[in-house]
């Protein structure tokens, strides 16, 4: 039986980013992004993600980075729209 605690400490957010992103690349509506569009690379983004999560949740000023920019920057490439991958959508036609 899993047992849920609160996080605590670094590892623990690492443990459960790297488990989101385990299950998110299988997800059916954004999976793609993580796996064909933005490949993630888990030994690379995984220590960034949690350094983000660590400054937020752990007040661990570790994370300098602006978070927001990096993903309009992403959303700039492959902009995220209502339905973009349902069958038809001028992308689905292009993965
Ligand atoms: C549908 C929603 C989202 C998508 C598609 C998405 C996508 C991505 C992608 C593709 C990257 C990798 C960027 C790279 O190649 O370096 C990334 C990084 C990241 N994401 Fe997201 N993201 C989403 C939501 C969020 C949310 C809600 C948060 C936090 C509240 C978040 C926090 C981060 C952080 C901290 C990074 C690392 C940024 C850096 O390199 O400094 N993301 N995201």
């Amino acid at each position: 039986m899993l047992i849920k605690s609160d996080i605590k400490n670094r590892v623990d957010i690492e443990t459960f980013v790297h488990l989101f992103y385990s299950k998110i690349v299988t997800d059916p509506l954004i999976g793609i992004i993580f796996t064909k569009i933005f490949p993630i690379n888990m030994s690379y983004n995984i220590p960034i993600i949690t350094d983000f999560w660590e400054t937020i949740l752990l007040d661990y000023l570790i994370y300098k980075k602006n978070a927001m920019k990096v993903h309009f920057e992403k959303n700039k490439i492959f902009p995220l729209q209502k339905n973009i991958l349902m069958p038809g959508s001028i992308y689905s036609t292009q993965l």
